[in-house]
Order: structure tokens, then C-alpha cells, then sequence
């Protein structure tokens, strides 16, 4: 039906008859000559219909519509100079039309325009609804092509590595990683489900127990957990798993995978190798365990200092257990008032949101002297102020921000201030260096964080990761008391403050694994009756393995510079876990039900 794509054309063709496919970008009457922008997937070219030289086609061009679908015969030709456009690839040349036959025309009205010449922004909820157009817009498009590459590169690097892909069930039984299951009940085995994988975590185990040694897949996962902007319910990992490697192997191999992607997608080198923040340290300088390394304004821990100055939020912290940290806002004094930090005000609302009560400040201002209010400024001695000063490297113009509470709820109260006000501080800009590709292991998280809901120990990654044999210790008998406080040789790999992936070396010690499964809270018998399987099968001639898994989801949108991950794929989910155009999740027949033995419980009101 075409001899060329649209974008393709230049003026090296001049001359030539052509034959063209697309839509109607837009169509402009110029009384006399009709100018139409045909766009196809290569980009879009001018089409000009003079009715002296056509009258058909220009009896089509008068009552073209945008999107309607065309062919056009004609020849190229230079433009001539005045009406060259040299912001477009096809810009110096346009097709003269000898023939305009529709395709397929466009009926009732589009719900948004297609063309870059219209930037209207467009609601997400309308987008997600006709998303097939949305697709046809430049910036979705050029989003699934750059989600495309980033694949082709990640299979090409990993298969010239003697990685192969293999395919695991998505209807299989539950994979631990922390969501909710999807569950699909089983029509012929009357009463009993299915879990659609939330990783295929343990698959790819068995895949190395069966002797593949370098595995890959591009799968897709199901989590039935709150969603983001960088979270889906179902989503794509590039998932990863070698046998006979350590970490340090594995780290590597993993970094000149993602080195070649960035390289194949943005033309860069990335530095490496990418620096290594352990998670404790992680935790201690940043509150969170995926640092944004582009800027500064680290937490310091001040317990020891303000613990006995007769502050009672410091003290009674200290006291219960818990943490006074700060971060020193550098030029803050100046660019946040007191109305932002105190109850109502942004900063505040920040720390708030994070659980905290509030953020006590001081300022140092211009000249040097300490400022204040309230309890700190009654009780802020001389050494105290000349400490603080130092420890948080605050200037002249700084502004303190302290956390006091639990440790936990400090970290994260401080954590998110600090991304809140790099933000709006503009301390992340993209001609800084380092700053726009900032790679970033944490390496050696604890295995197990304490779940205060459920009073128990529950894997900080997934209950199969291996703990650090120089923290467990060579005695089995010793392992229930040595795991609880282990390290894991676990790693993530953080990309801008965000976790773009995540692995570990693997448990393959059957007994490691049971006493593992026993101290997260599952007795024997459950344990060898949900992970029987695994345990037969590192039994028999389980070699040493790990692996990873990324987000592609999340790594497209870093890449495309989108803000979601909504925009990196073709057909999402809204915040409540449906999909606009097709109606889905909906109901389903009776008789369905009743094959599946299944009853809704549903009412109403439970919404
Ligand atoms: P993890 O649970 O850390 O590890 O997931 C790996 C990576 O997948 C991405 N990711 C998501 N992306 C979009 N929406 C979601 N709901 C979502 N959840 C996770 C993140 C994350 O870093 N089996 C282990 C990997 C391993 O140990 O090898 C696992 O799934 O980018």
C-alpha cells in the first residue's frame, strides 16, 4: 500500500512518485491549496493538493477530518525556501498529492486531539479510556518503542552471556513477596486456587536445580498491593537468576547489563562501578534504604547531644528508645519561613504525612547567631549550639530540621522532607553532575524486619534469600538464634531514589531453608507442606544460585523521563486497579460462578 514512511522521505528524493499511508495530523485550507500533515510511525510529512493539478484529490482534502485514515499517490519536491520548516526531519520538502483515497474515516467526535500541534493536556482518565489513541500520540508512542529497546538490549547483552529465557506459570501457587495474591479458582479441582506469581521467584530456583545455570525472562508479575505512580498490579520484571556466582559476580554482571541498555537506549557510559552504601548506612545518613544521592542534606543523629538538655520531645525520644536526627537545609533560613515548618504549613504537613508530630528548627542566620523558638531556644546551651554546628556542618543561612521520636518514624518522616524540599529547593537539575544517572547498590540488608502488627519476624526481601554465613555461623544447632539479627547477602539497586531492582544469593541448605521459613512464624509442618517442593529439591544437587530481578516498568520510565509508570505501558491500570477501556475487573455470569463453585460474598456496602 506504500512505497515509503512518511518521516523517511528527503530531498534526496525529489522527483520520485511516491505512495504514502497515514493519518491526518492536521489539514490547513489555504485557499486555493490544501496543506495536509500525513503521520505515520516514521513521523509525518506535508502533503500538498492543488486543484489544478488533481480536482479529486482535492474534492477528498476539503472535507478531511483529523485521524481519518489515507493513502496518497504523488511526487516529491523541494519546498520552496520561504515555506521550508527546519524543526521538522521532512521539513525542506513536501508531496505534491495526485491521488487521496480514505482509508477509513473518523466518525463522531475524537475525545482529544492526536496531533504534537495541539498541546491541550489531556486527563489521565480520558487518555486511559481511549488509550488505542493515546497510543497514537508522539509521547506514548515514542515510550513503547523506548520500552521496546530497552528489552531488545536486555535480551541481547543477557543472551550473549548464555543467559536463556524460560518460560514460568503465571497459574501456580503462591510466591511470598510481600502483596497480597492474585487468585483464580480451579474449575476441575473443585474448591482449591490458583495464585497468579507475584515474582517467579521460586521457578527460576528450580530452573537452577534443573541445571539451566544462566536463566532470564522478561515476566510478568501480579501484586494485589496499594498503587503508585511507580507501583502497577500487574507489571514486568526482567527477571534473572545464575548458578556457581557470588555477589560480588553477580553485582558486576549485573551492572554491564544495565551499563549496555543505557548505552543501546541513551548513547551513555555510564561510570562504574556504581558506588555500594551498605543498608545500615543507608538508613543512618538517609532514612531509607533507596537514597537520592543527588544532593546533599543528610540526616545526622544528634541523640547523644540533645538527649539531657531539658528539651522533653528530644529527651523523652531518647528515652523511650527512639532517635533525635536532623538535616541542615542549607540557605534554608532564608527560603522557608516559620509558617511552612509549624502545624498547617507545607514542610510540616510533609513530616506529618510521614506519621511524625512535627519538626522542631533553629536557624543560623546570616550572621553566625543561633535562632530559635520555644523549648529548644530555653534550653540550647552554648556547647550544644557549637556541637550541633559542627557535626551538621550548618553555615551561616542554614536551616536545622529535626526529627525526635521513633527511629523509624523519624527516617521516614526525614526522608520525605528532604525529597520534599530537593524538590521544591531545585537541588536536582539535569546539567549537575551525576545527576541525572545516579546508580546507587545497597547492599547487606538485616533478613528480617520486626512486623509490630503481627508480632513476628518477616523477610525484609523474600524468605528464600541466604543469610550472611559469617553472621549465621557454621553451627546448625546455633542458626535459630544466629538468623534473627543476620544480614542477608542481599543487594538493590537504586537508580535516582528509586528501586529500580532487587536480588540475593539463595538459600540452597534445605535445613538453612526450613529454619528460615520457622522464624518468619510458619511452623514445620505448614512450611514443608506449602514449600515441600523446594525443600525435596535442594535435596537434590541445589548449586549454589542467585539472581535479580528490575522493574522494566520502572526502568522505562526513568529512561523516557516520564514521572509514572502508567506512561511506559500500553494498556495500565488506574490507582484502583482497572482498566478503563475495557471495563475490567466486571462481573461474571451466574453459571460461570457455579462451574468454578464459587459464590460472591460481595455487598454494596462494603464500599
Ligand atoms: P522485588 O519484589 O524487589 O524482587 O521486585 C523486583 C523489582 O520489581 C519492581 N516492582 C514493581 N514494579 C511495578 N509495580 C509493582 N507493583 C512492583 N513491585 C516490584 C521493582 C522491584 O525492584 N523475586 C525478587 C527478585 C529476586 O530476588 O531475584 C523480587 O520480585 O523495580
Amino acid at each position: 500500500m506504500r512505497s515509503h514512511g512518511c518521516g523517511d522521505l528527503r530531498s534526496e528524493s525529489s522527483g520520485q512518485a511516491v505512495q504514502l499511508c497515514g493519518w491526518v495530523d492536521r489539514r490547513r485550507d489555504h485557499g486555493g491549496v490544501i496543506f495536509i500533515d500525513l503521520r505515520d510511525r516514521s513521523g509525518s510529512l506535508q502533503i500538498t493538493v492543488d486543484p489544478d493539478l488533481s480536482a479529486e484529490a482535492f474534492a477528498v482534502a476539503e472535507h478531511l477530518r483529523n485521524e481519518t485514515v489515507l493513502q496518497v499517490e504523488g511526487t516529491v519536491r523541494n519546498r520552496p525556501t520561504e515555506s521550508i520548516n527546519d524543526r521538522l526531519a521532512t521539513g525542506h520538502i513536501e508531496v505534491l498529492a495526485s491521488s487521496i483515497t480514505v482509508l477509513n474515516s473518523v466518525r463522531g467526535n475524537l475525545p482529544f486531539q492526536v496531533s504534537v500541534h495541539d498541546d491541550e493536556q489531556v486527563r489521565e482518565e480520558l487518555r486511559l479510556r481511549h488509550r488505542y489513541l493515546d497510543l497514537r500520540r508522539e509521547r506514548m508512542n515514542g515510550n513503547l518503542r523506548l520500552r521496546a529497546q530497552t528489552i531488545q538490549a536486555a535480551r541481547r547483552h543477557l543472551e550473549d552471556q548464555g543467559f536463556i529465557e524460560v518460560e514460568t506459570p503465571v497459574l501456580t501457587r503462591s510466591t511470598p513477596e510481600g502483596a497480597r495474591d492474585y487468585l483464580v479458582p480451579s474449575r476441575v479441582c473443585g474448591g482449591e486456587w490458583f495464585a497468579l506469581p507475584q515474582s517467579p521467584q521460586l521457578f527460576k530456583q528450580l530452573l537452577m536445580v534443573g541445571g539451566i545455570e544462566r536463566y532470564y525472562q522478561v515476566a510478568r508479575c501480579f501484586r494485589d498491593e496499594d498503587l503508585r505512580a511507580d507501583r502497577q498490579p500487574e507489571f514486568t520484571q526482567l527477571d534473572i537468576e545464575m548458578s556457581f556466582m557470588d555477589q560480588e559476580q553477580i553485582l558486576e554482571l549485573n551492572e554491564t547489563l544495565i551499563a549496555s541498555i543505557w548505552k543501546a537506549v541513551k548513547g551513555v557510559d555510564l561510570p562504574r562501578p556504581f558506588p555500594r552504601l551498605t543498608w545500615h548506612e543507608a538508613m543512618d545518613r538517609f532514612g531509607t534504604d533507596r537514597p537520592d544521592t543527588r544532593y546533599g542534606m543528610e540526616l545526622t543523629t544528634v541523640s547523644d547531644l540533645v538527649k539531657d538538655m531539658g528539651f522533653k520531645v528530644f529527651s523523652g525520644a531518647v528515652a523511650s528508645g527512639g532517635s533525635v536526627k536532623c538535616i541542615a537545609v542549607a540557605g534554608g533560613n532564608e527560603a522557608i519561613s516559620n509558617v511552612r515548618i509549624k502545624p498547617g504549613g507545607d514542610v510540616f504537613s510533609e513530616a506529618q504525612a510521614a506519621g511524625a508530630g512535627g519538626l522542631a528548627f533553629i536557624r543560623v542566620r546570616d550572621g553566625g547567631e543561633i535562632d530559635t523558638i520555644g523549648a529548644i531556644k530555653d534550653n540550647l546551651s552554648e556547647a550544644i549550639k557549637a556541637e550541633l554546628l559542627e557535626r551538621t556542618g550548618a553555615q551561616p543561612g542554614t536551616l536545622l530540621l529535626f526529627g525526635a521520636g521513633d527511629t523509624a518514624t523519624v527516617n521516614k518522616a526525614l526522608d520525605r522532607v528532604r525529597q520534599y524540599l530537593a524538590r521544591e529547593l531545585n537541588l536536582v537539575t539535569p546539567d549537575k553532575e551525576n545527576s541525572t544517572w545516579n546508580f546507587l547498590w545497597v547492599v547487606d540488608f538485616p533478613m528480617f524486619e520486626f512486623n509490630a502488627e503481627e508480632n513476628r519476624l518477616e523477610a525484609l526481601h523474600h524468605p528464600f534469600c541466604a543469610p550472611n554465613t559469617a553472621d549465621l555461623g557454621d553451627d546448625p544447632s546455633q542458626w535459630a538464634a544466629t538468623l534473627p539479627t543476620a544480614r542477608a547477602q542481599a543487594y538493590d539497586l537504586v537508580l535516582n531514589g528509586l528501586e529500580l531492582g532487587g536480588g540475593s544469593l539463595r538459600i540452597h541448605n534445605s535445613d538453612l531453608q526450613r529454619q528460615v521459613l520457622q522464624t518468619i512464624g510458619l511452623p514445620l509442618e505448614e512450611a514443608n507442606q506449602q514449600f515441600g517442593f523446594l525443600m525435596d529439591a535442594l535435596d537434590m544437587g541445589a548449586p549454589p544460585h542467585g539472581g535479580l530481578a528490575f522493574g522494566i516498568d520502572r526502568m522505562v520510565m526513568l529512561l523516557a523521563g516520564e514521572d509514572s509508570i502508567r506512561d511506559t505501558i500500553a494498556f495500565p491500570k488506574t490507582q484502583q486497579a482497572r482498566c478503563l477501556m475495557t471495563g475490567a475487573p466486571g462481573g461474571v455470569a451466574t453459571k460461570q460462578l457455579d462451574e468454578l463453585h464459587v459464590a460472591s460474598t460481595w455487598e454494596e456496602e462494603d464500599a
